[in-house]
């Protein structure tokens, strides 16, 4: 490569130098197209393309489609699924940067390189955030048009998609994501289900073994998506997974990438519908990430209804769950587009900060919830490591009170006894499966501590008293405002007894950070 670049640097020098002696003033004007002519492409200009293999066989792919005019750089970059524009650059083949940005939302992102042409290759250097390390990057020419954004496809108009009959209690089970992001392969999920299987988890009621992104492959010439070297036959595993009396879940985007950048659903809804059915899938979760750069927020609801429809057409019960951030008020059309649940936050962390943000945030939205139909908050941290098991105890009782899928996200194969009494907390369970499927909502707050209720069906109540401070804090509220009144059986619901009315109020003292969670039966 060296020795190409040192021939190709002399050759230019002295053909130059031959040039400019024999035609001085016709060089002033035209060296630039001249050198250019020789070279092929000796500026910018072109499709560029930075192709990394990821372990399972695909790769991740950025392109950079670059007009150079003078001194001036316009064009696209296509990082997988976000699509930027060139809004500002400085110089030219032998150093130049480059500012590119993408609206997203109300947000906006934005992309930075510093490059320099070095033979054929495009050298390039970028950074997350100012103060990181540069990441270096070389991109290589790619025939002109690859990795363009695909035309878009108009959305269809709106029309009511019709309930599937599932999810009438929140969806139970389990989500790769939060423990294993893209290191989930076929071997972890056939784990994950024998220890749902053997340890209680089925037996409390978690039912999908949900595979997030990573599983995919690109298509086949007939536009089939194909699972990369991870996953190697989604059937056989489907078939292992309901063996255990068990349902498998798969994740896909209705943009033409996922958020992890693999393959996403874009213009195959029906095709991947079909597909999923015929593998045996049991649950979609469907991204919006990369349907950003094609869609407004505005068409979400049609772009979301389009596969709600495909699934019905399989005629497969699929739970379908929708993933998009909670976007233009998911909550007030998800439903009418045929989703069993939607989240309605960004995404979870396995920290004490977000999961509170998340849960305690959570209040309005009670009346969009229903049997069918619930908000979803965003999976379990529980057991991942990030707080304590008094912190999980608040988890576990606010997803509960919230009506919320408990979709656990922790590695099962391998989880302590404090971790699974947590997941398989029996009476906490049933607040959440409540036939009525009425979502909770806060019923009194003072500083730190909160108080939540949920109304049970048969007149029961799930009471939730939460001290969100980090030292311990007494609670005293009269009884009758809590609903309980000389009738009532009350129970904590993780010490599993019955708590005794004495007085006229309750009292108790909350460790920092800690629930006591009740259920009031008439
Ligand atoms: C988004 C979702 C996450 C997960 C990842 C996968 O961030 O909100 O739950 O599915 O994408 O890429």
């Amino acid at each position: 490569m060296r020795r190409t670049e040192t021939k190709r640097r002399w050759f230019l020098c002295n053909f130059s130098l031959l040039v400019v002696t024999a035609f001085p003033l016709v060089v002033a004007n035209f060296s630039y197209r001249f050198v250019n002519a020789r070279q092929g492409n000796v500026d910018l200009s072109g499709n560029w393309l930075v192709q990394t293999p990821n372990s399972d066989g695909t790769f991740r792919r950025s392109y950079f489609n670059l007009k150079q005019e003078g001194p001036r750089i316009t064009g696209s970059i296509r990082v997988t699924q976000f699509y930027y524009l060139i809004q500002e650059s400085t110089g030219g083949p032998d150093g130049f940067t480059l500012v590119a940005t993408m609206k997203d939302g109300k947000n906006e992102r934005r992309v930075q390189y510093e490059g320099k042409l070095i033979g054929d290759e495009l050298h390039l250097l970028t950074r997350r955030r100012p103060e990181d390390k540069p990441t270096e990057l070389v991109a290589h020419r790619a025939p002109a048009g690859e990795g363009a954004m695909p035309a878009r496809i108009e959305p269809p108009a709106r029309h009511k998609v019709p309930y599937n009959g599932l999810a009438k209690t929140p969806p139970m089970g389990w989500n790769s994501w939060n423990k294993f992001a893209s290191r989930v392969d076929d071997a972890t999920v056939r784990g994950i289900a024998d220890a749902m299987a053997s340890s209680g988890m089925k037996a409390a009621g978690y039912l999908y073994v949900n595979i997030d992104d990573t599983w995919e492959a690109e298509r086949d010439a007939q536009g089939n998506i194909q699972t990369n070297k991870k996953f190697p036959n989604m059937k056989a595993l489907a078939d292992y997974v309901h063996s255990k009396g068990l349902k498998l879940g798969i994740y896909s985007s209705p943009g033409p990438n996922t958020c992890a950048g693999y393959e996403g659903s874009y213009g195959h809804e029906e095709q991947d519908a079909r597909t999923y059915a015929a593998w045996g899938i049991d649950y979609l979760k469907y991204d919006w990430c990369g349907a950003r750069n094609l869609h407004s927020d505005e068409e979400m609801p049609a772009v979301y209804q389009k596969m709600g429809d495909a699934l019905l057409k399989v005629k497969r019960p699929i739970v379908y769950s929708l993933c998009q951030d909670g976007r233009l008020d998911v909550w007030k059309w998800g439903a009418e587009v045929g989703g069993n649940l939607w989240r309605t936050t960004g995404d979870i962390r396995d920290t004490w900060d977000s999961m509170t943000r998340i849960g305690f945030g959570q209040n309005e939205l009670a009346q969009w919830a229903q049997p069918g139909h619930w908000n979803d908050p965003d999976m379990l941290e529980i057991g991942n490591g990030g707080m304590s098991e008094t912190e999980y105890k608040t988890h576990m009782s606010l997803w509960a009170i919230l009506a919320a899928p408990l979709l656990a996200g922790n590695d099962l194969r391998s989880m302590t006894p404090a971790t699974l009494a947590i997941l398989t907390n029996r009476d906490v369970i049933a607040v959440n499966q409540d036939k009525a499927g009425r979502q909770g909502s806060r019923l009194w707050k003072a500083g730190d501590q909160e108080i939540w209720t949920r109304p049970l069906a048969g007149g029961d109540k799930a009471v939730a008293v939460f001290n969100r401070a980090v030292e311990p804090a007494t609670v005293s509220r009269p009884w009758t405002e809590l609903g309980i009144n000389s009738k009532s059986k009350v129970r904590d619901l993780w010490e599993h007894k019955p708590i005794v009315m004495e007085g006229t109020a309750y009292s108790a003292t909350i460790p920092g950070h800690g629930v006591v969670m009740m259920r009031v039966s008439r």
